[in-house]
């Protein structure tokens, strides 16, 4: 039976706001909702997953990454408009988005590559199967243990941010007398008119080669014996939901790559970045990929250099919840608290970008049952420790599993061990059966980490 005061702050029939989306969009989850039993992705029953692994747990679609993976192919195939000049473009997976190792084994399989920006994500890129011709090296500070690994590994490109790194790579390059194949990743000052945090190509932004300076760098690299400049590159922000702002930099790419073929260097790669936005919430904008994948050919074609692609939430978001289990309800003197086993360590998003994410119940809800205003909430010490505010939903009992939506992109990867908060399992659901593919982790695994000096021993 639901608490009673809860039950007086009903508001009438309406299923709440992220259930009504959820429902509608259940095709895009791959989910079903099943009378009288609770929600299943791809046939596997999630109350069943959290049974056998307890909560908070992440859960993927392996299956709903591939048609991701297929969509995008589609979208950038070029079929349309019957250009045969340019080779296939190369889909680059952000690993920041998710690093799982078994998702990362499933989009290698697909033939997908690897955009990553440390040497912890190279060697999950390479263990998980992808083959260095299609990794490219990204980041803002890539340090010379780093560019050492991806050298010997031997991947496609390392995409240079600055003039002094470009020297730091040409001394490594030549102490391992190889040759490297190198990008620039120029900021074309280009606003992507989305969260401050997530644009990345404004010229205040500490990404990229500033323009002005790209073309001598660029000669310098072309010139060095060590080196092979193959492209460039530019990623100016993530969830982008025009395209608008990829046309633009697409104009300053194509500026640059004349005035580098003028000087007698000709180019092989174009790696337009990631940034292709999601909806979160019933009604917000996003990507309309087909039209972008369109737009980014017609406009890039005519160069004949083979495109490269780093997404990485669109490929990942909408495959993966969250479980988590209601562990209390509680009422201040301003509104109703839901309080739940996940939290901002679990998952940081809300918290840091005040983003929206969809909660939901995962037991199926009778169609106009009453709903409430709630404040979901994690058990963390820090009031910024939400996962949604002010949602309206059914009421929900103590021990009741929810799930939060679009949770494959930018969860487990910014996880913490915040309050020393054990990390959540993940779980991947594939062909109808599900496989723990990171168990919880323990209180001891983390205390086993650490060391006391000799005297405090
Ligand atoms: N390439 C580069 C060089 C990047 O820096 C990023 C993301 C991507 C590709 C992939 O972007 P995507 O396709 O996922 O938008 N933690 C934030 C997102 C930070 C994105 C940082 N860079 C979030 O949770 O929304």
């Amino acid at each position: 039976m639901a608490d009673r005061t809860l039950d007086d702050e009903a508001q009438g029939a309406d299923d709440g706001v992220d259930a009504r989306w959820v429902c509608a969009q259940a095709d895009r989850f791959g989910l079903e909702f099943v009378p009288g039993g609770g929600a299943l992705l791809r046939g596997v029953s999630l109350g069943a997953i959290a049974e056998a692994v307890g909560t908070p747990t992440y859960v993927y679609d392996a299956e709903g990454v591939r048609e991701r993976i297929s969509r995008l192919r589609s979208a950038l195939s070029g079929r349309r408009h019957g250009s045969a000049q340019a080779p296939d473009p190369l889909i680059c997976f952000a690993l920041k988005a998710n690093s799982s190792l078994a998702l990362l084994r499933v989009i290698a399989r697909e033939g997908v590559g690897a955009d990553i920006v440390s040497g912890g994500e190279l060697a999950r890129a390479l263990a998980a199967g992808i083959p260095p011709h299609r990794i490219v090296f990204s980041g803002v500070g890539k340090t010379d243990a780093e560019l050492d690994a991806a050298i010997a590994a031997g991947i496609r490109s390392i995409n240079i941010e600055s003039a002094e790194e470009l020297q730091r790579v040409m001394a490594r390059a030549t102490a391992a007398e190889a040759r490297v194949p190198v990008s620039l990743r120029v900021n074309p000052d280009v606003d992507p008119n989305t969260h401050p945090y997530l644009a990345t190509g404004l010229r205040q932004s500490k990404f990229g080669i500033p323009m002005v300076q790209a073309p001598e760098l660029a000669m310098r690299a072309h010139r060095h014996p060590h080196l092979r400049l193959v492209g460039l590159a530019c990623h100016i922000g993530s969830q982008i939901a025009d395209i608008a702002p990829y046309r633009e930099s697409i104009m300053h790419l194509r500026r640059m790559i004349g005035t580098l073929r003028d000087q007698g260097v000709a180019l092989a790669h174009l790696d337009l970045g990631g940034g292709l936005g999601v909806a979160y919430r019933e009604g917000e904008p996003e990507l309309d990929v087909a039209a972008w994948g369109q737009a980014v050919r017609v406009e890039t074609d005519d160069l004949g250099l083979q495109l490269a692609v780093e997404p990485g939430r669109w490929l990942v978001a909408d495959a993966g919840v969250l479980l988590t289990r209601v562990i209390g309800r509680k009422r201040g003197e301003a509104g109703a608290f839901v309080i739940v086993d996940a939290a901002m360590n679990d998952l940081l998003r809300p918290a840091l970008y005040e983003a929206y994410h969809a909660i939901v119940p995962v037991r199926t809800v009778a169609a106009g049952a009453p709903t409430h205003r709630v404040d979901i909430v994690g058990p963390v010490c820090e009031s910024g420790d939400f996962l949604g505010l002010g949602r309206r939903m059914v009421a929900v009992e103590t021990g009741e599993l929810l799930m939060v939506m679009d949770a494959g992109a930018y969860g487990m990867t910014m996880a913490s061990n915040y309050n020393t908060r054990p990390l959540p399992a993940e779980v991947l659901v594939d062909d109808g059966r599900f496989a723990v593919t990171r168990p919880r982790q323990r209180v001891e695994d983390l205390l086993a980490q650490e060391q006391l000096p000799d005297w405090l021993t």
